[in-house]
């Protein structure tokens, strides 16, 4: 089968590095980055590290408002859909490069696969929602990495196509954190401790876009007697220098550019807990058994809420400070995302329904 792979931002390029690994043993696969990232650290470095072949089409769209760049890539991934003439076209999480190629694709009559359907947060003030719940109502195929998504897609009346093959994140995890353990010496370089440092992410625009919110994470941020580690996406940094926050961030809070995918697994895998509003990386502080803290007043990936690994404490103060302190985490942990093999079983998904569907 000919599938056509859309990716463009930072977790789409490791999400897609086990799956398409598996996908080429046995289809053809054209893959198209949209450019939604663009800097060599938010983009370069992952197709460098995890061996992701060269894309085909580099849409260059950039940054813009939700519009505009959605806007653009719908435009180009039509051009290169009446092109390349794919059976199917497979997309990724909940960027605006997802819900823009799912929706390009649709429209043409082209059959739709989206890796890590259902995710909710029943909350419409996210850009990511919003895609979320588009991209499913057009595809075809629905990869859920948990049985969570698979309920929530029962109750929006999707039943059919519906696939729970677990998280990617978890094959590329597995795939790589023993190269990271080998080769990456983060901890060294940064003069750190294991389980001595917290490592911090923050990137969510109602994080981001709010004075109050982003200066009172900072606040509790410096407030507390333990190095934290901070590898800062590019629209953190621009919010925290147009703040003047940047200036007079406090030594403790290591800021540092944002990091390759192993480094920040090792950092990740030796920290003591991980502060994020990020829905990447608290799944990883699950599989890794680090106690998470988020950023969010919601999240859409509740089984580790539910397992006591992640607590919810949005953008107070009071609350971050206090559950750094005292958050611990639980003692056990099952195996919501799967037994890493959710690639394989993609793959295994799209070789049945290029024989009994689109053949
Ligand atoms: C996007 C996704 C979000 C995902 C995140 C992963 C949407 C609506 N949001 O958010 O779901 O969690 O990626 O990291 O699709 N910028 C740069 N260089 C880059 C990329 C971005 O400087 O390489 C800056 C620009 O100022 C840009 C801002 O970051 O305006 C935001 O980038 P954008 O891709 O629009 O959204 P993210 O916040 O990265
Ligand atoms: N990540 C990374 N370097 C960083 C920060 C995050 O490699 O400096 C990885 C992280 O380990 C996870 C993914 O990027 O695999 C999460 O991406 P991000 O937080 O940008 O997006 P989200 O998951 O919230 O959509």
């Amino acid at each position: 089968m000919k599938i056509l792979s859309i990716i463009g931002a930072r977790p789409q390029f490791i999400k897609c590095a086990p799956l398409s690994r598996a996908i080429r043993k046995e289809h053809t696969e054209i893959l198209a980055h949209t450019g939604q990232h663009y800097d060599p650290e938010m983009s370069d470095i992952f197709f460098k590290e995890l061996q992701i072949p060269e894309p085909d089409y580099n849409l260059g769209v950039g940054s813009n408002s939700h519009g505009e760049q959605t806007g653009k890539i719908l435009i180009e991934i039509e051009n290169i859909l009446l092109k390349e003439k794919p059976d199917l076209v497979l997309v990724y999480g909940d960027t605006n490069s997802t819900v823009a190629g799912a929706l390009a694709a649709s429209k043409l009559r082209i059959k739709v696969a989206h890796v890590e359907a259902g995710l909710r947060s029943f909350d419409r003030t996210m850009p990511e929602e919003i895609n979320r719940v588009l991209t499913d109502h057009v595809s075809d195929l629905l990869f859920c990495p948990t049985e969570t998504a698979v309920l929530n897609l029962k109750n929006e009346g999707i039943t059919t196509g519906v696939y729970n093959v677990g998280d990617v994140m978890l094959d590329a995890l597995e795939y790589n954190i023993k190269i990271a353990e080998e080769k990456i010496t983060a901890l060294e370089d940064l003069g750190l401790s294991p389980k001595e440092y917290l490592v911090a992410t923050v990137h969510r625009a109602s994080n981001t876009d709010s004075f109050k919110n982003l200066s009172s994470i900072i606040n509790a941020f410096c407030d507390i007697d333990i190095p934290i580690v901070f590898p800062v996406h590019p629209r953190t940094e621009k919010y925290l220098k147009q703040y003047g926050i940047w200036d007079k961030l406090c030594e403790k809070v290591k800021v540092i550019p944002p990091l390759g995918y192993l480094e920040m697994l090792k950092l990740m895998a030796h920290s003591k807990k991980i502060l994020t509003d990020s829905g990447g990386v608290q799944k990883e502080a699950y599989m890794l058994g680090v106690p998470c803290i988020t950023m969010r007043e919601n999240t859409e990936w509740v089984e580790t809420v539910e397992d006591g690994w992640n607590v919810l404490v949005g953008a107070d103060y009071e609350k971050i400070r206090d559950t750094i302190l005292n958050f611990e985490g639980a003692k056990k942990r099952g195996s919501i995302f799967g037994t890493g093999d959710a690639s394989e079983k993609v793959s295994e998904v799209l070789r049945t329904f290029y024989s009994e569907i689109i053949l």
